[in-house]
């Protein structure tokens, strides 16, 4: 018999998660089966004791119960309570254990178009929600040299580096203040929605003077592929990175801790850009 496993969220019409899952299933040999249930807010513990009843192997969390599942689960990782939030649960021994993998899977995406080793990296992180707080408690955790916060309110993002136990240096600013600030940086990482389809020309900050051609930008958002943050970027000379990557990565990351088995992550990104391609 298939073990079951599921995302769930809402919306979640456009989740490509049964995609890539399956077909690594398929891809492994692996007896399991994927599925995307949208479940409303007030059904969330309701979802979650069905699953449990059904004996899910595991499941996947999006917006908006990526914070409120945890209160849900019988214990947490320390990757979800870095990042206050869970994205990834498996059934360990009839008992729910959350997860996030957001923030490796954002490590993941970079960590091999490094130019110099992290304790030595520079980086700037524009935002301080949910994401920012994944990535940045990671980087931390990993050693990364310094880390700037840019966010609109700054309190947020005072609060984020205030409790991330990985002390590290860096300041924090508005995005106004990051507009004059003149440092250089090796990673920008773009976590705001700012810029989103159907927000397309937006952008959060300009990167002029900041970046050069070793400098890797990374902007969370992988729809559009490139975003208007990107796109200055590369006409800056530097490395543009899309959202793909970090979709992908958590979603192996995920994978790995239901099999135990490492999923053809180069298979997921391809099936990903086909899927988008068709989308657009
Ligand atoms: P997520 O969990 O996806 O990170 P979130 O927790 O709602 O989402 O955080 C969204 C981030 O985008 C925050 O940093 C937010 O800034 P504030 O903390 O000031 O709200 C930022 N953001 C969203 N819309 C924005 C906008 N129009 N201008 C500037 N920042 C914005």
């Amino acid at each position: 018999m298939k073990e079951m496993y599921a995302v769930i969220g809402d919306p979640i019409g456009h989740s490509m998660s049964p995609l890539i899952h399956n077909d690594a299933f398929h891809n492994l040999g692996i007896e399991g089966y994927y599925h995307a249930f949208r479940v409303s807010e007030d059904s969330l513990e309701q979802a979650i004791e069905g699953m449990k009843a059904l004996q899910f192997k595991g499941f996947n969390v999006t917006v908006p119960h990526k914070v409120d599942v945890m209160k849900y689960l019988d214990s947490l990782d320390e990757s979800a309570t870095l990042a206050g939030a869970v994205n990834t649960v498996v059934n360990k021994n009839g008992k729910w254990v959350g997860y996030n993998t957001d923030g490796i899977g954002f490590y993941r995406s970079i960590e091999n178009r490094l130019s110099k080793p992290l304790e030595e990296v520079k980086a700037v992180i524009i935002g301080a929600g949910g994401a920012s707080r994944g990535i940045y408690a990671t980087l931390a955790k990993r050693g990364i040299g310094e880390i700037d916060l840019v966010n609109r309110t700054i309190e947020r993002a005072i609060t984020l580096k205030e409790q991330c136990p990985f002390p590290i240096s860096g300041k924090i600013m508005s995005l106004e203040e990051f507009e004059s600030e003149q440092s250089r940086y090796d990673v920008v990482i773009q976590t705001t929605s700012i810029g989103m389809s159907p927000n397309v020309l937006e952008q959060p900050v300009s990167l002029k003077g900041k970046v050069d051609h070793q400098s890797i930008v990374a902007d969370i958002i992988y729809n559009p592929l490139k975003t208007a943050f990107l796109k200055e970027a590369e006409r800056l000379g530097a490395i543009a990175i899309n959202g793909v990557g970090m979709f992908v990565h958590q979603a192996a990351e995920s994978f790995y801790i239901w099999t135990n088995e490492h999923p053809d992550v180069e298979r997921m990104t391809q099936i990903v850009y086909e899927k988008l391609k068709g989308a657009t």
